[in-house]
């Protein structure tokens, strides 16, 4: 039982029988005891981190469901699942719980369930296991008939929430200032918009409206490529570590990758800095893989020699450049199913998945760079319970019709502009890296930024 080991380390965590420090000893009580609370991210590696005041609250959970054994809930949702049949998709993340993850359909990243989505036009529900940004973009992706239902309203994520439309905005408006709108010779307009997948329906829009794209951890370089064809720099929000791991990889330096930090004017950069930028940093970040530190490879790599460390590409650039290489969670799932048996790897990743692939491959030692367990909390809190009951709420009862809840609909006035920048993304295809623009420096011209 992949998840009882997780359950079980967070457990001596708490009660103060594991050694070491976690995010909070807390992380052992039900997900239901948070969201009736102040608003917060709850416990796990992003508990830390601001949460907007208008993010979605979880009502009450009926007590039937907070107070089910483990098998109770199980057999529910197998029921439920078997009773409405071809009706539900229930579409699930690499990162949730192994006791929700068994009962999806598919299981991927975020690009593949993005993909997953469209699978089947026909279910009138499409269950999403997984964060509020992936609920919303299924519900951009499928049909208009299709309810796309998150089983708890509080699985936000505190990346996405750290780059809001008004903030962006503003940047957006000083870049203006700054470059115009017009495109050089080439075509190529000032700014690209670039959002991470992990950012709200609005942000979508906003790079939809602007020419710009959705990028996914599995297709960042590619959408890199696209943007730099089409424009003279990119503004890349909401996760720096992506933005810049990709950069560096296609070959950008450093010093044309400028952060924007939105609470400065001109972000705190100067103008000459921002002339010379090919990639504009938003200052955004994943609590988890914040967690991962070069001095935990170097200590993998001491107690296990010919260890094989691969990282995902939001973990700090020093901890990819250390790491022997990096991916999206399907790549790390990819690479240990390839691998000889009898490899060691040490994963940069959220920990479930990581205890998962080390549960279905006992050929290999697998193990978390992180010595100290600590769950995305967002993730997290996609509860067996809450699983069960939104499945038995589609089902209904002689007593209570069936019912669609926790439904997320994206609101009219972004949906057509976010939509777009999907589709960019869905189509977007690896092109030479020739198209991005070469070094230049600082001091040259913009139009020989554009140019290059
Ligand atoms: P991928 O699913 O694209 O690997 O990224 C997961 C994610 O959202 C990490 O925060």
């Amino acid at each position: 039982m992949i998840n009882a080991s997780v359950d079980q380390t967070i457990r001596l965590i708490s009660t103060g029988k594991s050694s070491g420090s976690t995010c909070s000893p807390d992380l052992a009580t039900a997900p239901w005891e948070f969201d009736a609370g102040v608003p917060g991210y709850g416990p796990g590696s992003s508990m830390g981190d601001v949460i907007p005041t208008g993010s979605p609250r979880q009502g009450e959970l009926p007590e039937l469901y907070r107070t089910a054994a483990p098998a109770e809930l199980d057999e529910r949702i197998r029921v439920a699942k078997a009773t409405l049949g071809e009706r539900v998709v229930v579409l699930g993340h690499f990162y949730q719980r192994d006791e929700v993850v068994r009962h999806a359909d598919f299981v991927g990243d975020s690009f593949q369930l993005a993909q997953a989505t469209r699978s089947r036009p026909n279910a009138e529900a499409i269950v999403f296991c997984g964060v509020h940004f992936m609920a919303e973009t299924a519900d951009l992706l499928s049909g208009p008939d299709q309810a796309v239902i998150l089983p708890n309203l509080a699985a936000g994520c505190s990346m996405a929430d750290m780059a809001d439309i008004d903030s962006v905005t503003e940047c957006w408006e000083q870049l203006t200032e700054l470059y115009g709108t017009e495109p050089d010779a080439d075509g190529r307009v000032p700014v690209i918009p670039v959002t991470y997948m992990n950012s709200s329906a609005a942000l979508k829009g906003f790079c939809g409206e602007n020419g710009g794209i959705v990028c996914t951890s599995s297709n960042a370089e590619t959408v890199l490529e696209w943007a730099f064809e089409r424009g003279q720099r990119v503004l890349f929000f909401p996760d720096q570590h992506l933005g810049r791991n990709t950069a560096k990889a296609m070959g950008i330096p450093l010093e044309r990758m400028p952060m924007w930090n939105p609470t400065r004017p001109l972000g705190g950069n100067t103008a000459p800095e921002l002339d010379s930028a090919q990639v504009i940093l938003w200052h955004g970040f994943c609590s988890v893989h914040k967690r991962f530190t070069v001095d935990q490879i170097a200590a993998a790599r001491q107690t296990h020699p010919g260890v094989r460390v691969i990282v995902h590409p939001e973990c700090p650039m020093p901890v990819v450049d250390a790491a022997d290489e990096y991916g999206s969670t399907d790549y790390i799932r990819r690479a240990i199913a390839a691998a000889p048996a009898g490899s060691t790897f040490a994963i940069g990743t959220e920990i479930n998945l990581v205890q998962r692939l080390a549960a279905e491959h006992p050929e290999h030692t697998i193990f978390c760079l992180d010595p100290v367990v600590c769950p995305c909390s967002t993730m997290y809190r996609i509860h067996a319970g809450y699983l069960a009951w939104v499945l038995d709420a589609l089902v209904g009862t002689a007593e209570r019709p069936a019912a669609v809840l926790n439904r997320i609909t994206v609101a009219d006035d972004v949906a057509d502009h976010a939509r777009l920048a999907l589709e960019r993304m869905l189509a977007a295809l690896p092109t030479a890296p020739a198209t991005v623009p070469a070094p230049v420096t600082a001091s040259a011209p913009v139009s020989a930024l554009a140019g290059a």
